[in-house]
């Protein structure tokens, strides 16, 4: 049987063509505000799961300076080869790519500062026990960040895109859409409780974005992953894409609203001085 991470490898590698149109750019803006969420140190040790094309591993590599190290791991290889470009071109020397599925990473308890996880939690089918092994690499004095999606997600043609394809495949919105059993600022919190980071804070924001017409909406699906979706499709994506843009020009819709949670755990312990290298 093929594996979810082997299906998110495939929907994000294709994603790579349009991972940075225009309303997925809020990406970049929620990884900035995720990594200034952790207070990050100069000299942190940051681990980075599912980090796409670097939304929050450039930040952080930016914020732990040169004695500091981050290390972004992914499933997709075209996705890592944009991060790598992405350092490259900031010049950033103290940040890795590493091709990996969370559950393969054999890496030591207690050995970062901190731990990203943005808009990748949703991935895992047993979040809490991808949570509780995120948290166990969380070092004393280190944090968690886990930033997620909350109940609207470029609203509302994202909903009209739903309803489009439960009329047509009502399967594949019960296997596509997990986000929704971590999307509210309460069932995050809960994720991490039950993973064992009792004392997480959640905040959200609603963030709203302009929208261009109906083919800049379809080219956000095709860059997330919604890439999923519009594949197992096949042949329905068609209708489903008209269906959308009927939306878009009948409800003459020129915004987008998504609810961003910001998740942040910290491990009671003593942190590392600003300025001090790590031994
Ligand atoms: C919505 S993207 C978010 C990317 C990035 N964190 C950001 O905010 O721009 C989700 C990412 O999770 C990655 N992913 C999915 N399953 C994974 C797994 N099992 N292990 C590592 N990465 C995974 C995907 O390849 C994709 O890059």
């Amino acid at each position: 049987m093929e594996r979810a991470a082997d299906r998110a490898a495939a929907a994000y590698n294709l994603a790579s063509d349009e991972f940075d149109v225009a309303p997925l750019a809020l990406w970049g803006h929620a990884g900035r505000r995720t990594v200034e969420g952790l207070g990050l140190a100069p000299g942190n040790r940051v681990l980075d799961v599912c980090c796409g094309t670097g939304s929050t591993a450039v930040p952080a590599a930016e914020a732990v300076g040169q004695f500091g190290s981050v290390l972004g791991v992914d499933v997709s290889e075209r996705l890592l080869a944009l991060a790598a470009a992405r350092a490259a071109e900031k010049g950033l020397a103290n940040i890795q790519f590493r091709c990996a599925d969370l559950a393969d990473l054999r890496f030591p308890k207690a050995s970062c500062d901190a731990v990203i996880c943005q808009f990748g939690i949703f991935h895992f089918a047993d979040m809490v026990a991808a949570t509780k092994l995120l948290w166990s690499l969380v070092a004393p004095g280190g944090a968690l960040a886990i930033t997620t999606w909350g109940p609207r997600v470029h609203e509302p043609a994202r909903g009209a895109f739903w309803a489009a394809v439960r009329a047509r495949r009502p399967d594949l919105e019960a296997r596509s859409r997990p986000t929704r059993q971590v999307g509210t600022a309460e069932r995050l919190a809960q994720v991490f409780r039950d993973a064992g980071a009792e004392a997480a804070e959640v905040a959200s924001e609603e963030i709203t974005q302009p929208l261009e017409d109906a083919d800049q909406f379809w080219r956000t699906l095709m860059g997330s992953g919604s890439r999923a979706v519009i594949e197992a499709l096949a042949e329905d994506a068609a209708a489903v894409r008209d269906e959308v843009a009927g939306f878009i020009a009948r409800a003459k819709v020129r915004q987008l609203a998504t609810t961003v949670l910001y998740g942040v755990a910290r491990r009671p312990g003593p942190t590392v001085a600003p300025g001090r290298a790590r031994p």
